[in-house]
């Protein structure tokens, strides 16, 4: 992350930069609800005070935790073609979310810490409509479903390609 040049816009709370919006949704409840809130915290932590800042980036980084590895699980409970190249996106944004959560609070470069949470938002537009669309589809054709992690039709993604 050392060559990340910080943008005087980044100094100060901003307005959300990502808004739920149709776009983002990929049409499979419990993948939409957990990025409606990702969603929602990514714009409280960009809204955030700097006395608030990092406790607010904090949770971000917990649910994102939480939401990359619920789908890491899904794509091993289905044999997931392209598991490997989407399981390693998220390792990649938790690596640097967790390298910017020790610059904010061990260094105090905060407006880091707000110029990320507006970089991984962008990722997070690409990535739910391509990478975690693809997935839904997936999982909707093979009518799976996360509660048992069983699927009714594994016939119909037999053939699914792989990364
Ligand atoms: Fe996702
Ligand atoms: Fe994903």
């Amino acid at each position: 992350m050392s060559e990340i040049v910080i943008d005087e816009k980044y100094t100060s709370p901003s307005e959300p930069s990502l808004h739920w919006a149709d776009h983002l949704a990929v049409d499979m409840a419990p993948m939409d609800e957990t990025h409606v809130e990702f969603v929602a915290l990514l714009g409280q932590a960009q809204m955030a005070t700097d006395a608030e800042l990092m406790d607010r980036y904090e949770a971000v980084l917990e649910h994102t935790q939480d939401h990359f590895e619920r789908e890491d699980r899904w794509m091993t409970q289905t044999q997931f073609g392209p598991m490997g190249c989407h399981a390693q996106q998220h390792d990649t944004i938790l690596q640097v979310m967790r390298e910017g959560l020790r610059r904010g609070r061990d260094l105090q470069q905060l407006p880091l810490v707000r110029q990320l949470l507006h970089e991984v938002g962008m990722w997070f537009e690409q990535h739910a409509q391509t990478m975690d669309a693809g997935l839904a589809m997936y999982l909707k054709a093979a009518e799976f479903d996360p509660e048992t992690g069983i699927m009714a039709k594994p016939e119909a993604v037999a053939s699914a390609p792989q990364c």
